[in-house]
């Protein structure tokens, strides 16, 4: 993953009665990273993936780095066990889910992960200040989370330029992921506001020609 900007295609997205056929053409396609959106109808308003799921996608592309993003509430030992242990490559949580985020952030390392955290649009990014020590990257939700398909929101491009501010001034360089409404319209305003990891659900996942869906996001961050 020492590419300069990565792709993450959101398998929310994609055809979920076929959907080992589309991940691997998102692989062939040379997609970076499968992003798994897991929604427990608690913190979001949707139901989607548990880990027998990912265990499955794991064992059929043993290869892929896989990206679990957890809008759940609570977020507890088990949850995060759960998804390591199935093949999870980089796992985030929102902090509004637990009290013992410094606590969770280290876990999820020590079952060798990486380790993110989620901030959603009203969330202040200033607790990252605390937790650059456990943090591999930072996702900032620039939708709201629940569903696929949304307006990225322009405020929460300040924040991704801020969190990679905040960053710079802890001598620190965490991957920035930005996920919600990217598209060849959006994608190199998140790069310019500091962000090198891109969720695309609807403009990957939702297109007939995967190759040509990635073709026009890379075309449109060289613009
Ligand atoms: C939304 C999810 C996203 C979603 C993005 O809550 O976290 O990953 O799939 O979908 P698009 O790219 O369509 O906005
Ligand atoms: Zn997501």
């Amino acid at each position: 993953m020492d590419k300069k900007h990565l792709f993450a295609g959101s398998i929310l997205s994609a055809d979920l009665m076929d959907l080992g056929r589309d991940v691997e053409q998102a692989l062939e396609a040379k997609i970076d990273i499968i992003h798994f959106d897991v929604m427990d109808y608690h913190f979001v308003q949707n139901l989607t993936f548990g880990p027998g799921l990912l265990k499955a996608m794991r064992k059929r592309f043993p290869e892929a780095v896989i990206d679990v993003h957890l809008m759940v509430t609570p977020i507890n030992e088990k949850i995060l066990e759960d998804y390591a242990h199935a093949g999870a490559s980089m796992i985030s949580f929102h902090p509004e889910a637990t009290p013992h985020v410094d606590r969770y952030l280290s876990y999820i390392r020590e079952m060798g992960c990486k380790a993110g955290l989620a901030l959603n649009p009203g969330t202040d990014p200033g607790l990252l200040r605390y937790l650059w020590d456990h943090l591999d990257f930072v996702l900032v939700m620039t939708v709201n989370p629940g569903f696929g398909g949304q307006k990225l929101i322009p405020a929460t491009l300040q924040k991704v330029t801020d969190v990679r501010r905040m960053a710079t001034a802890a001598n620190v360089k965490p991957m920035i992921e930005v996920d919600g409404g990217v598209a060849p319209q959006t994608v190199q305003a998140c790069a310019k506001a500091g962000a090198n990891i891109f969720v695309v659900g609807s403009a990957f996942f939702a297109q007939d020609d995967y190759h040509k869906a990635l073709a026009d996001l890379h075309a449109a961050l060289q613009e």
